[in-house]
């Protein structure tokens, strides 16, 4: 990570778990174990029913809300959906775009992934965009293809101010949940990746603001190492985000 260009952002992805109430008492208990965060900032990314809990249990924190998707539409005939303004007025800062679980299980794809970065921009959400590759596409040595057109179409029609904006997670599909985390050799290859591919379009300046994250089987024995490579700016936390004392380590590390 670099602090001197680009934020640390440490994210938590509680995915399809908790109720409002145990989301209430889930960030009581996180609460205090990462108020102090001075070097990184903490989101956590809840379903859209505990929103309103977690906004109202971290008020006066600096702890920031985010949601796991949005739909790219300003409103209408849509039912089941939410959109960014819905969203942005409930006071949530950062949302999660193209989850792998969500390109795998709900048909968000390349574009429409682009089509919810900008409904997320326009709206003032920080969208933290998902790219990775899957097991056969690591073995089949098509990595850097996979990742490059993800990001190449994610960010279309977007910017270089906007790149400071928004966040990148690079986050191996075959690690996601698996425990088998990325080496911090593989990690920071492909984070380098995409500041390069970043740099390319957007030029020098956007690619050194860009924040990018690494995710996947991130814990509190592995996070150091990753969070020390140049082109890691923090991470995006699934499992261990639902355990205080781990998610807790995570953010330590980012602090140091
Ligand atoms: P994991 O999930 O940390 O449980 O592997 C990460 C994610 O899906 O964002």
């Amino acid at each position: 990570m670099n602090r001197r260009y680009r934020k640390t952002i440490i994210a938590g992805n509680w995915k399809m778990n908790k109720t409002p109430k145990e989301a209430r008492a889930l960030v009581e208990e996180l609460r205090p174990l990462i108020a102090k965060a001075k070097w990184c900032t903490t989101v956590l990314c809840v379903p859209f029913v505990d929103i309103s809990a977690a906004l109202k249990a971290t008020r006066a924190t600096k702890i920031a809300i985010g949601a796991q998707n949005l739909y790219y539409e300003p409103a209408g005939a849509y039912t089941g959906e939410v959109s960014a303004s819905m969203l942005a007025e409930m006071g949530v800062k950062y949302v999660i775009v193209g989850h792998s679980e969500r390109r795998a299980l709900f048909g968000d794809t390349d574009v429409i992934v682009n089509k919810k970065v900008h409904a997320a921009l326009n709206a003032g959400l920080k969208p933290i965009i998902c790219v990775g590759e899957s097991l056969e596409e690591r073995e089949q040595d098509v990595t850097a293809e996979v990742i490059r057109k993800q990001v190449k179409i994610a960010l279309m029609g977007v910017t270089a101010d906007q790149i400071r904006k928004l966040v990148i997670a690079y986050e191996p599909i075959w690690a996601i949940g698996t425990g088998k985390t990325a080496t911090v050799e593989q990690a920071g290859a492909v984070c380098t990746l995409i500041r390069d591919t970043v740099r390319e379009l957007f030029g020098a300046r956007a690619a050194r603001s860009l924040t990018i994250q690494y995710g996947g089987s991130m814990n509190e024995k592995n996070a150091a190492a990753l969070l020390a490579e140049l082109n890691i700016d923090g991470g995006l936390i699934g499992g261990a985000s639902l355990k205080p004392e781990s998610f807790k380590a995570i953010v330590d590390a980012a602090n140091q």
